[in-house]
């Protein structure tokens, strides 16, 4: 029997990361270029039941029964088991690789959980809808995350560029005119557990400093949608600079995100800020097209341990 396999792609945050949490509007796309795929293979000679998991990215070769109960792939193939109510399974091995940075802000693990429940619901004959692939992605993110707001399962489970508003339905953005961007990464690896953890006792301590910051992000998230559904992407730039003040000022920029933003623009980047959790991670810069690979090269000398290109569109453009 072939393997049944899934991928999922990988994620940036455009606007409003950490604001998002409390409320307010995002914007994230996409990253098609990365993705994390799982691949089911049966094994019809193997006991019921015995489910072996080889991740060989992570350097992880064992059985489901040795894996750890909070274990995110444990945890998202009991997410499927209890989805479909299926008490036993099949014995099988699932093979789990992945492209997209960890630790990078770029949603590897909920893409990782993407992959491995539409693999394996589709491999014990009852694919889910998207809807519950994203309800169950946001369960497994809730053990590592905390307080996740849910917009990494939403926009790596519809893999389409969304606004969202945590609890609101998904509402798709309509990308106009395409948007580059160039990522680049600082390679240090943050937790956005702490991160969002810190915001909130930020948050708690002084809520009246911390509201207003979050709704002047709101407002930013607001007004790059018209922006982007209208089709004047050069627009967004001097958006992103200010998101990026902002997030500077709630605390969840580095020193080598606030250096690698202005080495973008300093090197003709419309505008640049932090994407994700922050402290570490990706930063993204908006480009005009004849610019990308001077912007590039510019991050690379200023210390990006790895920077690639994206192109924001819909399908149909
Ligand atoms: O670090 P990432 O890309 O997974 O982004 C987290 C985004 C936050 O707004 C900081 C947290 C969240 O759950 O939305």
């Amino acid at each position: 029997m072939p393997a049944i396999t899934s991928t999922a792609p990988g994620k940036i945050i455009i606007f409003g990361e950490h604001a998002v949490v409390y409320g307010r509007p995002a914007i994230a796309v996409p990253v098609n270029q990365v993705r994390a795929r799982a691949a089911i293979m049966a094994e019809p000679k193997k006991p019921p039941g015995e489910v072996f998991i080889d991740a060989p990215d992570i350097d992880l070769k064992t059985s489901l029964a040795e894996l750890k109960e909070a274990h995110p792939i444990k945890q998202a193939i009991i997410g499927v088991k209890t989805s479909l109510g299926i008490s036993n399974l099949p014995a099988f091995t699932v093979r789990i690789t992945s492209t997209i940075p960890v630790s990078a802000g770029m949603g590897s693990g909920a893409a990782v959980s993407a992959a491995v429940i539409r693999a394996l619901s589709t491999f014990l004959g009852h694919p889910l809808p998207d809807e519950e692939v994203s309800r169950l992605v946001y369960e497994v993110e809730k053990i590592h995350h905390g307080t996740p707001s849910g917009i990494d399962n939403t926009v790596i489970t519809y893999a389409q560029p969304v606004y969202y508003v945590r609890g609101e339905p998904i509402e798709r953005l309509f990308i106009n005119r395409p948007i580059t961007l160039v990522v680049g990464d600082t390679g240090i690896s943050s937790s956005t557990a702490d991160t969002v953890a810190d915001v909130r006792r930020a948050w708690e301590a002084n809520r009246t400093r911390y509201e207003t910051y979050f709704n002047r992000i709101a407002e930013i998230s607001k007004n790059a949608r018209i922006i982007i559904e209208s089709g004047d992407p050069e627009a967004l730039g001097p958006l992103m600079d200010l998101n990026h003040d902002l997030l500077v000022e709630v605390g969840v920029s580095s020193p080598e995100l606030d250096s690698l933003v202005e080495t973008a623009r300093e090197a003709g980047a419309l505008g640049a800020k932090l994407s994700g959790g922050g402290r570490g991670g990706n930063m993204i810069a908006l480009v005009p097209e004849e610019t990308t690979s001077f912007v590039s090269n510019a991050l690379k000398d200023g210390g990006a341990v790895k920077v690639f290109t994206t192109r924001i569109r819909n399908i149909e453009n």
